[in-house]
């Protein structure tokens, strides 16, 4: 297969047309399927083709809503961005169960951010270094102020400057450490804007300072960025209620339904392997909300993760106990997410569930996205311990299955209803459609579609 310079500088249909002959073998239907995915608005497209580089066409994620989310004594219908069938399923039938149980509480226990200028510095003395920085330690606020200065108007900034020695694990390597609250924006270019102009204050005061010897005066910035590992940006979403109200129709009384519940969360608490599919499944619910709102979700994920190992061992990010006759669930998640800048005032669909949440600042959001991961987690754990995951997965999955198997609508229909008593697999749907349909089952899985494939 041929390489390409300049394929950034190709209009979109010559970018088209250059992969499709290339890599695909001059197929005008691959060139009509990735036109047929355009919006038709030219300026919408004009929107999505500008947000990266190399556009080609659109992706599609379903836009669903979880209705009926009861928040400190706030409703809302969330707008969740996912592809796997059985998540708004799952989140919209856990707001229902707390809706009748008071709803979900929620609290912001901190909001701050983190960036570093790492450097390295081989002079003997740190005391040198660290008197060095005291003396200068003010200028790295005021010769900022150009770029702070209006995140200082509302109500955010520079919260902290501090030196670490990190000589302790790579000679001569010490780090600027600072924190920031960056109100109601996600804050990464504001951030990175600021920890560069601490390197080159850093390396200008270094020059002038009489503390330090001309041999200690060599200073290496290896780099400047922001930590997406913000333990400090924290919300706290819970859920409580009294044991007997918890019995809801299955075999077990609230007691014993608490207990199997606790001891599963104890479970991803002690045992890694769970850990991460417990969490996993927290996560279901919170990407969701933070991709159908425009926020970094590799940013969210890669902080979660690395707080709930904050022990030395990856851990669940929820915790439940039973006290004073009431089960009491929570789930405590970092989450640096912004309601202004980045694509929230630019793509249409984010634009729109930031309406549909109410425009809500960044606490706000923070303990929308917390509450539908608690939700979410509630939903996997009380399908766990009673009834097994697979039942209500599969009956979601049905007509992914029916759809790939090419079922007509009075097909799915007919099977969806056939379905209704039944535990779904993969197999039995295979069976049970070619049975409808009057053709053999084949031996091993996969039924040829229409075209043959
Ligand atoms: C599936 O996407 C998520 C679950 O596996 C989460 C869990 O096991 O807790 C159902």
């Amino acid at each position: 297969m041929p390489s390409i310079k300049g394929f950034s500088k190709l209009s979109k249909e010559a970018k088209i047309e250059w992969i499709v002959a290339n890599y695909i073998g001059n197929d005008a239907e691959s060139i009509d399927f990735l036109k047929s995915y355009w919006n038709n608005d030219s300026n919408v497209q004009k929107l999505h083709d500008e947000f990266i580089e190399n556009t080609i066409s659109n992706f599609y994620l379903p836009f669903g809503i979880a209705p009926n989310f009861l928040i400190d004594g706030k409703m809302y219908c969330i707008p969740m961005a996912i592809e796997e069938s059985s998540v708004v399923a799952a989140a919209a039938k856990s707001a229902n169960f707390w809706l009748e149980r008071g709803g979900f509480h929620t609290q912001i226990i901190d909001v701050q951010k983190v960036g570093h200028v790492h450097f390295i510095w081989e002079g003997k003395s740190s005391e040198k270094l660290f008197a060095f920085f005291n003396s200068i330690k003010d200028k790295f606020y005021s010769h900022t102020e150009h770029i702070t200065k209006n995140m200082q108007l509302r109500g955010g900034g520079i919260l902290d400057i501090q030196l670490v020695d990190k000589t302790a694990l790579e000679p001569g390597y010490y780090q600027i450490h600072a924190t920031f609250d960056t109100c109601d924006s996600m804050g990464a270019n504001f951030i990175n804007s600021v920890l560069e102009e601490f390197a080159k204050i850093l390396k200008s005061e270094i020059e002038k300072t009489d503390l330090l010897t001309e041999e200690e005066k060599q200073v290496q910035v290896v780099m400047c960025i922001l930590s997406n590992y913000t333990p400090n940006c924290l919300v706290r979403a819970e859920v409580r209620a009294p044991l007997e109200s918890l019995a809801d129709g299955n075999e077990m009384s609230g007691l014993e339904f608490a207990e199997k519940f606790c001891r599963a969360v104890r479970i991803a608490e002690i045992e890694p392997y769970r850990a991460t599919t417990h969490n996993k499944g927290i996560m279901n619910g919170v990407d969701s909300v933070v991709i159908a709102t425009g926020n970094d979700f590799r940013a969210v994920e890669a902080s979660a993760h690395t707080y709930a190992s904050r022990s030395g061992q990856y851990r669940s990010l929820t915790h439940a106990e039973i006290k004073d006759g009431e089960f009491i669930f929570r789930l405590d998640i970092p989450l640096a997410l912004g309601t202004v800048g980045g694509l929230t005032g630019l793509h249409p669909m984010v634009k729109f569930a930031l309406k549909l949440l109410g425009n809500p600042n960044a606490n706000e959001l923070m303990k929308v996205a917390a509450v539908v991961g608690l939700a979410q987690n509630f939903s996997a754990l009380r399908s766990l311990v009673t009834s097994g995951i697979q039942k209500g997965h599969m009956k979601m999955h049905l007509l992914n299955i029916l759809n790939q198997l090419e079922a007509t609508d009075s097909e799915k229909v007919q099977i969806v209803e056939y379905f209704k008593d039944k535990i779904v697999s993969y197999s039995s749907t295979v069976e049970i459609f070619c049975k409808i349909r009057g053709i053999e089952v084949p031996a091993v899985s996969g039924i040829k579609n229409k075209e043959g494939h």
